[in-house]
């Protein structure tokens, strides 16, 4: 696809990978709508790479209904959803309850899943458009403590098989993403970036992969795309 001149719809582009995916949209002539639920950090966000904030929560329908107007008013299309809002910890299964499930899952899988049915209602109808899920390597290997987060990046990267199956004969590419760790604020309590370490992955990277993978001519698609740091055992 052309970035030039395409619209996005980054979710929690308010930080880490949405915003330095936000960020390289912007530079290469794209209008970009970003979410997020701070709003002093989504603002700043927004004045940092030039794209639209809109206030919003992933885990309520509302919220993404309004998303999506808000983007056609503002920008008069919708050409890419990337489906990246999302948090996570670790927990043993011994010390798990019930609302641990429904605190991860309303954002990873359900508040992604009606995101992703929300655009993919725009590009059925307009015959195009590309759906990137940010999944994790947390998708492809369960770990201890990893029975939420992990399980719920799992069904992301389920769907995203799912949809690739829906979609592609309305020529929509839905294409899944598996960052290994980034250093970002996720999982901090602060909520603050980590700070970069030379030998681990970067937002940058990720950034990279998700553009590199829309670039492609609309006749393919990437399927999938798990991205690892070269060297973080030294
Ligand atoms: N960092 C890693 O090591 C890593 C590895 C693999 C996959 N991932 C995945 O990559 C994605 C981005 O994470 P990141 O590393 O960039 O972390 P991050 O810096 O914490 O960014 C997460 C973004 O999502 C937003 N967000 C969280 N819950 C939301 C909700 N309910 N509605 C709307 N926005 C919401 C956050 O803003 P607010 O909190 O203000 O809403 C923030 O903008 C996540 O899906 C994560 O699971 C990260």
């Amino acid at each position: 696809m052309e970035i030039d001149g395409s619209t996005f719809i980054v979710t929690g582009g308010s930080s880490g990978i949405g915003k330095a995916t936000a960020a390289k949209l912007v530079d290469m002539g794209a209008d970009v709508v970003i979410t997020g639920r701070d709003e002093e950090k989504l603002q700043q966000a927004a004045d940092e790479t030039g794209a639209l904030a809109v206030h919003a929560d992933i885990s309520k329908q509302a919220d993404i209904d309004r998303t999506i107007e808000e983007c056609l008013d503002a920008f008069g299309g919708l050409h890419g959803l990337i489906n990246n809002a999302g948090h996570g910890w670790t927990k043993p299964l011994l010390e798990l309850e019930w609302e641990d499930f429904e605190e991860i899952y309303k954002v990873n899988v359900f508040g992604a899943a009606m995101m992703a049915q929300a655009a993919a209602r725009i590009f059925v109808r307009q015959n195009s458009g590309n759906i990137v899920n940010i999944a994790s390597t947390a998708a492809l290997k369960g770990y201890p403590g990893g029975s939420v987060y992990s399980s719920s990046k799992f069904a992301l990267r389920g769907m995203t098989q799912c949809w690739q199956g829906e979609l592609r004969r309305h020529n929509v590419r839905v294409i899944g993403i598996n960052p290994s760790e980034v250093t970002t604020a996720f999982g901090q309590a602060s909520r603050k970036e980590r700070e970069e370490v030379h030998n681990k992955l970067r937002s940058e990277e990720i950034a990279h992969a998700i553009i590199s993978a829309l670039e492609m001519d609309d006749r393919g698609y990437v399927p999938e795309l798990t991205v690892h740091a070269t060297n973080p055992f030294e």
